[in-house]
């Protein structure tokens, strides 16, 4: 098989299937290179959290009918330290913003179902990827499928297939710097068939260890508890994962988790994340495949969805402008808000986490901090206007 697109586009993530779409919508053909199963795809769990222009951005692309039905907005967050819980109002300190919890797998799923009736090109179960050409004017992607070799010319490549995807290490090492940050634990994360915890989500720094209550509906929640990064989830069976999930939850007013059946549990490594710059000749990354957040904060989608937003607008200006100032631009402009959010997640990681290493002095200036959040308002409005996220440059 041997086809020409425009825009090549390697993972049918968030990323790649949102950029298809836009390109779309402008009138740019695309086609998306997928290694896994539509059905592996569209039940991988992972975050839930949009930020206010995630949303916009997916209403404006016409993408929010069933988000606007099934999503639940949340004007406010928790923090529970200990045995204490301090609800941050973001709606208030934003000015009327807000987030809206979404699983990232519906958003795939919406995403997939537009592509194909918009009939554009998914190839699912393409593997062993590999791209060439970008340094030069014809880049192209081969891959197998069903047995056959396949080869798609274009004229750019996005590489939007996460952190483990071969697009980043297709660039010579020599072309783009590596920043790192590996983190001395994890999250034991579940999805129950119970009732959220709390009608907001809740993130609890306790001595025990960090926890987190969010949820995806009113019937199904989703609850994590940090790990040792090696954990054996086998020595997790359910019984032990509420115990530990009440211990940590619970306050002092006796409030805790509802238990339900697990109908899911992973673990998620903790690591901070960026390749600048984001782009290496006709190559373009987006998304995990440049940057990675710990999911503290949950920012990961968000970037994701802001990354494509900007590279887009800057395809279009190359195709309907023969403009290329925003391609030349493009990793810049994504950098800002990737390094902000690389922080804030970052800071949130280090607040709310209990680090192994750290003595009597860490542990206070942690407390310091956490009192300082959830009683100044200065501190809670910039908490706030990050978590909500902050408004994109164009
Ligand atoms: C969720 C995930 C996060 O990383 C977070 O900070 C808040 C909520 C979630 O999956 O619901």
């Amino acid at each position: 098989m041997r086809e020409r697109t425009q825009i090549g586009i390697v993972g049918a993530g968030p990323a790649g299937l949102l950029l298809s779409h836009l390109l779309h919508q402008q009138g740019i053909h695309s086609i998306i290179v997928e290694a896994r199963s539509r059905a592996y795809v569209e039940s991988r769990v992972r975050a839930g959290v949009l930020e206010q222009g995630s949303v916009d951005t997916l209403r404006e692309a016409g993408l929010d009918a069933r988000l606007r039905r099934e999503g639940l907005v949340h004007a406010g967050i928790q923090i529970q330290i200990e045995q204490e819980r301090h609800r941050l109002d973001l709606m208030e300190l934003t000015g009327g913003k807000a987030i809206t919890v979404y699983g990232q797998q519906e958003v795939v799923k919406d995403l997939i179902a537009r592509r194909l009736a918009d009939e554009g090109a998914i190839l699912f179960e393409a593997e062993h990827a590999a791209i060439r050409g970008f340094e030069g004017e014809a880049p192209r992607i081969t891959f197998t499928r069903a047995g056959a070799e396949g080869e798609i010319a274009c004229d750019f490549i996005a590489g939007c297939d996460g952190f483990h995807g071969v697009c980043r290490p297709s660039i010579p090492e020599s072309a783009i710097i590596l920043y790192d940050r590996i983190y001395p634990f994890a999250w034991l994360g579940i999805l129950a068939k119970a009732p959220p915890a709390s009608e907001e989500v809740i993130y609890v720094n306790h001595s025990r260890g960090f926890a987190l209550a969010s949820m995806r509906s009113q019937e199904v929640a989703r609850l994590h508890l940090q790990c040792r990064p090696d954990e054996d989830l086998a020595e997790w069976p359910a019984a032990r994962i509420w115990e530990e999930l009440h211990a940590r939850l619970r306050t002092a007013d006796g409030d805790t988790v509802h238990e339900g059946a697990v109908l899911e549990k992973g673990i998620t490594g903790m690591r901070s994340f960026v390749a600048e710059p984001m782009r290496h000749g006709r190559l373009f990354l987006a998304g995990d495949a440049a940057h990675i957040v710990p999911p503290t904060g949950a920012k990961g989608m968000n970037l994701a969805i802001a990354d494509v937003r900007v590279l887009s607008r800057a395809l279009a200006a190359h195709y309907r402008e023969n403009r290329s100032d925003l391609i030349d631009t493009y990793s810049q402009t994504c950098l800002k808000r990737v390094w902000r959010a690389e922080h804030f997640s970052w800071f949130m990681t280090a607040m709310l986490h209990n680090f192994p290493s750290e003595d009597g002095f860490g542990r206070r200036l942690q407390r310091s901090q956490l009192d300082y959040v959830v009683s100044s308002r200065e501190a809670g409005r910039s908490l706030a206007e990050n978590y909500v996220g902050l408004p994109f440059a164009a």
